[in-house]
């Protein structure tokens, strides 16, 4: 994936790369299982999903429309749950909200043990309304609202995680009118970033989220909290960036938070009792990528930690992870059907679909790769070098910049684009006054929409003028 930032403006096909056309895969209808959720696969040709025939989709919920394959959800967590929930310190999982955020969903990651991390008063709502236990919802942002953490505090939620010095007053302003004590969390900017395949370890302490722990602030923010009865200081946080497919960049990271919890141990004499490493753990977008399994993952992340404390000689702190895109990723397909098909001679094929950057943004803003395939029927027609883009007012509308697909391809055909779990419906928009998609979950042969369609009367409601 490539994460280099692109100018102002559209220059999208005229430079072509040196590898340029990519080969084309052995199967243009081949459901790749990593890549795919666990349920696709194809009856007569025909996606299905959850065992429901796409075609009955999109004629029961319209295009574009996402489909979350229930049954995936919650074999990720289940996966997540036994691969970190089972050591010494007692891990805990909490699904990052931001990654998608609807209630049923919210309520099929609770059924399965884990938490729920949210980051505005928003998703604080959904997950509450959810019938969330607010003992394990943990806050997070970096300019939470005054009324966001009242009420916070008086729903009872199981951590607040500190992001800078004005919170940890008005926390404990409204904990003290409240008269409650909540755990918190002070989180750290370890200056590492990392990324798919790649982490750097210098230079980004300058990002708005956390304390630095390079400039000292961290250990002020922990000074800070425990002079603050109102408080109960619980441990520290760290996340280290997205889609990260190796455990190096956790490790420079665990070692700096664990040196800090040493500082804090001599200076304080206090333990620090729980270590949130964040989320960040990489997907299968296309075949290219490669992500650990999460057992492994656990036991590296696990063996970090053990190590760093026992070089500190500290205790074990209580180890908590927040994975989003891993639990929700490769859950769902967006479905879309095809508008237009337009040969530009000698370069590809323009595929229009009937959504675009307003319900896919992460083509445009971080150059993301996906595999899309025809899912409405199976052919055996040579392959066909397409880019799928979308219906919006700017040629940077495109979903998904490589794909072939057979070149019998014609308009009324439905498209399948994989892994669009996290981060699409969550980042969608009202570009170009499209109504948002539904979100249809799938499980047995059933289908039931947990995300309702958007109208144009929807928008037009809003519209007060
Ligand atoms: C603090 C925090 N935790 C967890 C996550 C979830 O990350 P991911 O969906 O990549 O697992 C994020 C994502 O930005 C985050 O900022």
């Amino acid at each position: 994936m490539s994460r280099v930032a692109h100018p102002a403006g559209p220059r999208h096909a005229d430079v072509l790369p040196a590898d340029y056309p990519p080969a084309p895969p052995a199967d243009l209808n081949a459901l790749h299982p990593a890549i795919w959720p666990r349920s696709a696969v194809r009856r007569d040709g025909v996606l299905t999903l959850g065992a429901v025939d796409v075609r009955d989709l999109a004629g029961e919920f319209g295009t574009p429309v996402f489909v979350t394959d229930e049954d995936d959800v919650r074999g990720r967590c289940q996966e997540y749950m036994e691969a970190f929930g089972g050591d010494a310190t007692g891990a805990q999982v909490y699904y990052a909200a931001k990654a998608f955020c609807s209630r049923a969903v919210l309520r099929w990651v609770a059924d399965e043990g884990l938490g729920v991390d949210v980051c505005t008063g928003g998703e604080l709502e959904v997950a509450l309304t959810a019938g969330i236990d607010p003992a394990k919802i943990t806050l997070h942002g970096n300019n939470k609202l005054p009324a966001e953490l009242a009420r916070a505090v008086a729903a009872g939620i199981g951590h607040v995680v500190l992001d800078s010095y004005e919170e940890i007053a008005r926390l404990a302003y409204y904990a003290e009118q409240a008269g409650v004590r909540p755990r918190v969390l002070v989180r750290v900017t370890t200056g590492v970033e990392a990324h798919t395949h790649e982490f750097m370890a210098t230079a980004h302490d300058d990002q708005k989220f956390g304390f630095s722990l390079a400039s000292g602030a961290a250990d002020e923010a922990v000074r800070r909290v425990l002079a603050l009865p109102a408080l109960e200081f619980a441990g520290l946080h760290s996340h280290i960036g997205s889609q990260i497919f190796d455990t190096a960049g956790f490790e420079v990271a665990a070692h700096r938070v664990v040196d800090l919890a040493a500082r804090i141990a001599t200076e304080h004499g206090v333990d620090v009792s729980e270590l949130d490493l964040g989320g960040g753990f990489g997907i299968a977008y296309t075949p290219e990528d490669d992500p650990p399994d999460v057992k492994s993952l656990a036991a590296g992340l696990q063996a970090i930690v053990t190590a760093q404390c026992a070089a500190f000689g500290l205790p074990l702190p209580r180890l908590t992870i927040e994975p989003g895109r891993g639990i929700v990723g490769p859950s769902t397909v967006t479905l879309y059907e095809v508008g237009t098909i337009k040969d530009v001679d000698g370069i590809r094929t323009y595929v229009s679909v009937d959504g675009g950057m307003s319900d896919n943004i992460r083509t445009a803003l971080y150059d993301a790769s996906y595999t899309c395939a025809l899912a409405s029927r199976s052919s055996a027609a040579p392959p066909m070098l397409t880019r799928i883009v979308g219906r919006h007012c700017e040629s940077g509308d495109i979903v998904v910049r490589h794909c072939y697909l057979p070149s019998d391809l014609a308009p009324g055909d439905l498209l399948a684009v994989a892994a669009t779990g996290a981060y699409c419906w969550s980042l969608a928009s009202n570009y170009n006054h499209l109504p948002r998609p539904g979100v249809v979950a799938v499980r047995d042969g059933s289908a039931r929409e947990i995300v309702r369609r958007e109208t144009v009367a929807d928008l037009l409601r809003l519209d007060v003028g």
